[in-house]
């Protein structure tokens, strides 16, 4: 069986006992070194980063297809923005069912940002720019009247930039949540012009306020 394991935003608080019941039985464990570090129990672990991540994929899928109970951690939610997208194509490209693949959620980064800042998400616009150069259809939304909240594609202050260059209001209110649930987590409202002045990692979530 191949699980994708969701192990929800990076702190140990928000890790399901679920998430530790399967990578606890599965034979080999594959995933980010963050992600690795977060579980006591373990077997054998492969370590994947953002250069040899989709090899890492493949060889997850053929080892589940030699009959291998192997774990793949995502971080948040595997259905956004995570690995289940890639592990499909992968898995179609291979002949391998999915019948065979089982996906346990976890807390979304999203999640996460909205119940920090109590928005109720039900009627959000929820996109993400994650691994996306062409972030243009977020103009599209922007002003339903409706709050956005959105994995940005580039630096958080680029994308505010972006929306200024594109006709919005620099002094349209907007939140960033930076390193959620880690120590040094970072929420902060600002204006879109300030933001665009600002440095944040590459973590963050970004909600911006309906007009
Ligand atoms: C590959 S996507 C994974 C999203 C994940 N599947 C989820 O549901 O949160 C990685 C992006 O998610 C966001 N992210 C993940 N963990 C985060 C955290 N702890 N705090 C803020 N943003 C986070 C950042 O925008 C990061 O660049």
């Amino acid at each position: 069986m191949l699980y994708i394991v969701g192990i929800g935003p990076g702190s140990k608080e928000y890790l399901t006992q679920k998430a530790m019941a399967i990578v606890k039985q599965a034979e080999i464990t594959v995933g980010s070194k963050r992600a690795i570090d977060l579980f006591d129990e373990i077997n054998e672990k492969i370590i994947f980063n953002v250069k040899d991540l989709d090899e890492k994929l493949e060889a997850s899928v053929n080892l589940a297809k030699s009959g291998k109970d192997i774990a793949i951690l995502s971080t948040g939610d595997p259905g956004f923005s995570g690995v289940l997208k890639p592990i499909k194509r992968i898995a179609k490209s291979k002949d391998f069912s999915e019948d065979n693949i089982k996906v346990i959620p976890g807390i979304s980064s999203l999640q996460l940002a909205a119940s920090e800042n109590k928005i109720s998400w039900d009627d959000a616009n929820i996109m993400t720019f994650h691994g996306r150069e062409n972030i243009e259809d977020i103009l599209d939304v922007i002003n339903n009247g409706k709050k956005t909240i959105a994995l940005p594609s580039r630096k958080v202050k680029d994308m505010a930039q972006f929306l200024i260059d594109n006709g919005i209001d620099k002094n349209r209110k907007a939140i960033v949540c930076e390193r959620l649930s880690y120590p040094d987590e970072k929420i902060v409202e600002n204006t879109l012009e300030e933001i665009s002045k600002s440095e944040f990692t590459y973590m963050c979530v970004m909600v911006i306020h309906e007009i």
